[in-house]
């Protein structure tokens, strides 16, 4: 069956019938360990997934590749479950995650606003990561604490009643190293 996905195409530049791991430099070691009890099927692909993604913090096309290898299960299959779950990320992500949420409360106290802040002090869009792997930056539906909108969430803290001066005075303390205090929802 031909393969049009860029990333079988990669897989296959080796020539015809010889599969040429790509070489992102992943250690393929650490995966031994985690892909551990499981068994080889494609049953285990999504724990599989979910493991690899806790040891490199994403999936490398090379641990995907590795993943098919040791479960027995194609290539194709595992990388359609990377790609189909939102919760898999297939490129490297930031140290902080920061969530703007774009729900109706939150976008009528001004979440775009606030996006858009964020946009400009980070130099990435929603949805990218900074180049040095600090910030990722992404938006969400509802954070479920509509009562402190506009919200955001870093790395898992809830900030709340924001506007774009405070927005980035949060974004200011995890740059400088330090976790601003939390709102709890
Ligand atoms: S709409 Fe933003 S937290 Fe619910």
């Amino acid at each position: 069956m031909p393969m049009k996905d860029p990333l079988a195409r990669r897989w296959r530049k080796g020539g015809p019938g010889e599969l040429r791991r790509p070489d992102d430099g992943a250690d393929l070691s650490l995966l031994e360990d985690a892909l551990q009890g499981l068994p080889r099927n494609e049953m285990s692909v999504i724990p599989a997934l979910q493991r690899a993604q806790e040891v490199y913090g994403y999936l490398p096309e090379s641990v995907l590749a590795q993943i098919a290898d040791e479960l027995r299960v194609p290539w194709a299959r595992v990388y359609g479950v990377a790609t189909f779950y939102a919760q898999f990320h297939l490129k490297p992500r930031g140290r902080h995650i920061v969530l703007v949420c774009r729900g109706t409360a939150c976008h009528v106290g001004g979440a775009s606003e606030i996006l858009g802040a964020l946009e400009e002090r980070l130099g990435i869009r929603e949805g990218e990561t900074t180049p040095d792997l600090m910030f990722t930056l992404e938006t969400v539906a509802c954070l479920g604490a509509c009562a402190l909108a506009p919200v955001i969430v870093v790395g898992g803290r809830y900030y709340g009643h924001l506007d774009e001066a405070k927005t980035l005075a949060v974004i200011d303390m995890y740059t400088d190293g330090n976790a601003a205090p939390e709102v709890q929802p």
